[in-house]
């Protein structure tokens, strides 16, 4: 087959897998093959069961794969035959050495590009997918020109805004695609040809073309805001505890102003995810590195107020079920770190049930797809704790519930029907603000919201 151009993504993740199938499925002139050095995700990948749960994913792979869509561990070979290779490795906190508890480990990274180095024999386009501080782009370029083979690569920023839980859509109609590319001939070229594979389906408009230090930046402040504005929405929340506002009325108010807009603007338990939390420190870390104490200490402050706000969550729980929650049983409703995803990287529910069990609550978690990765988060402590998928089964007997992932379906429950399973008084601690509160009270539940008041006879 005469492919336009052969694609590979090392890395297939959350974000490797699903960006690499909307491209195959929206560009079937090109050959894309993911690779990973993860055996079981790849043969995950090739299989029925894919590895990661998003809503639409299945669809778009069933459609691509095995005719212009192919998921391998052969690495060496996937380098070898491409012209343009997307890295979209992992990039977590680094947990030791200098840096530790805010840079980014870039060890993945730079292992991909003395792979990328070692294999090639020909000149490459290499695009930065993986979110990457600041003038990375330099280092991987010093890598990729230590050889004696007399090949250039050109390293590009490319990095992804997809959001867990709409990824395809996100992908399929993104707000904006932004590459990065140096201002020199090669680079504009291969700039072109990066434009050209989005331009496929996204208007041109709306691909965005920067430096690739402005690009690689780009990303990290953008968590950066979206952080700080639950960060800010759920600072605004306790002060409405306080005083008797309602958090969702003043996020209302907030948010009708066309400067600020609505979006972004939900209390709730908290933020997770791999992303916000790693992303902020990652940028302290750089603040701090270019002697920008302030700064660093201003976007420290996002992700303290994060943690702040999940303890405080699970001590209203505590203050507002007598001060006494040991030997009780608790239904944790959702484990993800959001609706419509199984990752539970990050989850705020994670926090809430190591609180619950300090207290030596008995916690039983429910959630429809994150029931096996919050076994593992939780491999310390499997004998303490419940997990079952039937959220029916989860309050037989317990004293409250305790929601911390928004998904749809606990909107759709007959709460009649849970709140007669339940030891009473029955408690609902809605940590995302999505049951109808007042609803539950007539049934007879003793219900606490975030950020305004709550529906008791106590
Ligand atoms: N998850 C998100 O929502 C999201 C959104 C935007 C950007 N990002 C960024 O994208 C990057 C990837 O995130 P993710 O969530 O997909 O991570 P992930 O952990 O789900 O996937 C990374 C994959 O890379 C593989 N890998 C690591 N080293 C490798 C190597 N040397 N060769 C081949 N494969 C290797 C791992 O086995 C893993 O499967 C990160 O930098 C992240 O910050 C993530």
């Amino acid at each position: 087959m005469n492919w336009e151009k052969k694609i590979l993504c090392i890395g297939a993740g959350y974000v490797g897998g699903p960006t690499m199938s909307v491209i195959a499925d929206r560009c079937p002139q090109y050959k894309v093959t993911v690779v990973d050095i993860n055996a079981d995700r790849i043969a995950a990948w090739n299989s029925a069961q894919l590895p990661i749960y998003e809503p639409g994913l299945e669809q778009v792979v069933e459609r691509a794969r095995g005719r212009n869509l192919f998921f391998s561990t052969d690495i060496d070979a996937g380098i070898a035959e491409a012209n343009i290779i997307f890295v979209s490795v992992n990039t977590p906190t680094k947990t030791f050495g200098h840096g530790a508890g805010y840079a980014s480990d870039l060890q993945y990274l730079e292992k991909t590009a003395r792979h990328i180095l070692a294999v090639s024999e020909e000149p490459k386009i290499v695009v930065e997918k993986s979110t990457l501080p600041v003038r990375t782009a330099e280092a991987m370029q010093r890598i990729l020109d230590s050889n004696d083979k007399g090949i250039h690569f050109e390293i590009l920023s490319n990095p992804e805004f997809l959001a867990e839980g709409t990824a395809i859509n996100d992908l399929e109609n993104p707000d904006r695609v932004l590459i990065g590319a140096s201002e020199t001939p090669e680079g504009q070229a291969a700039l072109q040809e990066v434009i050209d594979i989005y331009a496929n389906w996204v208007p041109r408009d709306r691909i965005l073309t920067t430096n690739v230090w402005s690009s690689e930046l780009s990303k990290l402040t953008a968590n950066a805001f979206l952080a700080q504005r639950v960060s800010s929405i759920n600072a605004v929340s306790a002060i409405c505890e306080a005083t008797g506002a309602n958090v969702d009325e003043v996020a209302f108010a907030i948010g009708q102003d066309s400067r600020i807009g609505p979006k972004f603007l939900k209390a709730s338990v908290g933020f997770g995810g791999s992303c916000f939390k790693k992303d902020i420190l990652n940028l302290v870390y750089l603040c701090r590195h270019f002697n920008l104490p302030e700064a660093a200490e201003y976007w420290e402050w996002v992700v303290r107020m994060n943690e702040w706000q999940k303890h405080r969550f699970t001590k209203r729980i505590l203050t507002t079920m007598f001060n006494s929650i040991a030997g009780k049983r608790i239904a944790v409703f959702g484990f993800a770190f959001k609706a419509d995803t199984g990752d539970t990287r990050e989850t705020p529910a994670l926090t809430v049930v190591r609180d619950l069990l300090d207290e030596h609550a008995l916690p039983v978690i429910t959630d429809p797809q994150a029931i096996p990765e919050a076994k593992n988060d939780l491999a310390d402590v499997l004998d303490l704790v419940e997990f079952t998928e039937d959220p029916y089964e989860s309050v037989k007997g317990a004293h409250a519930i305790v929601i911390c992932t928004e998904w749809q379906h606990f909107k759709e429950l007959d709460y009649q029907k849970i709140y007669d399973s339940m030891e009473k008084p029955a408690f609902i601690f809605d940590g995302r603000n999505i049951l109808d509160h007042q609803k539950l009270y007539e049934i007879g539940f003793e219900v606490t919201p975030v950020g305004k008041a709550g529906y008791s006879r106590l």
